[in-house]
């Protein structure tokens, strides 16, 4: 397949590890010449965001749009549906991008956007899900590629990956072993995903 016909956008908050698991999986694994697929952009809602300058370095145009300069969540996220349009997105990947977005947003994107979440979903939706593993006495944890709907942390399951939870584990160390396995599944499922877009 020649030329490039599906975007990518990823939405980071911070490290961007996943992101940049993702923007090298799509180099390493030739997602342009397989799919005719590129990441078209990253956004980020905080521009100190460490992810954007390597994103940067990498030739992936950037954009950052502040949620605090907007004064409701639907204002911003209207913005941000703006500057996502302008790349016409196949795919709208979330990638530890902290904020709730509206109903609005996610019918805009719908079928088209998908987020990780660092649990074995169902199970802990929501924030601190490494703790509270380890406090209910998990034996294992883990993490889920889903497709995004209007309710947090639900829609259909596209990947899971687990790994153990070890005598000692803190919420950190215990959240360093399953990003290890985020950066394998997500690349994982958007692959599956290009494949049939
Ligand atoms: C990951 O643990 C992801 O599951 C969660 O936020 C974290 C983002 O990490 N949604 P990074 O920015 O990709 O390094």
């Amino acid at each position: 397949m020649s030329g490039v016909n599906k975007n990518i956008v990823i939405l980071i908050s911070g490290s961007g590890s996943n992101m940049a698991a993702i923007v090298e999986a799509a180099r390493v694994r030739r997602w342009q010449a397989r799919f005719g697929a590129r990441i078209a952009a990253v956004v980020s809602n905080k521009a100190a965001a460490p992810g954007l300058a390597w994103a940067r370095e990498q030739g992936v145009d950037t954009a950052v749009l502040d949620h605090a300069a907007y004064g409701s969540r639907e204002a911003f996220d209207a913005a941000l549906m703006v500057e996502i349009d302008r790349f016409t997105p196949t795919l709208v990947v979330l990638a530890g991008f902290m904020r709730i977005l509206t109903p609005g947003f996610v019918r805009h994107y719908a079928g088209r956007i998908v987020n990780i979440h660092p649990s074995l979903l169902p199970a802990f939706t929501g924030l601190k899900t490494h703790q509270r593993a380890i406090d209910m006495g998990c034996r294992f944890a883990g993490a889920t590629v889903h497709r995004v709907t209007d309710e947090l942390d639900h829609g259909e399951i596209l990947e899971q990956a687990v790994v153990p939870v070890l005598r000692g584990d803190t919420a950190e160390t215990l959240a360093a072993r399953v990003l290890t396995q985020e950066h394998v599944i997500y690349p994982r499922a958007i692959e599956a995903l290009l494949q049939t877009a």
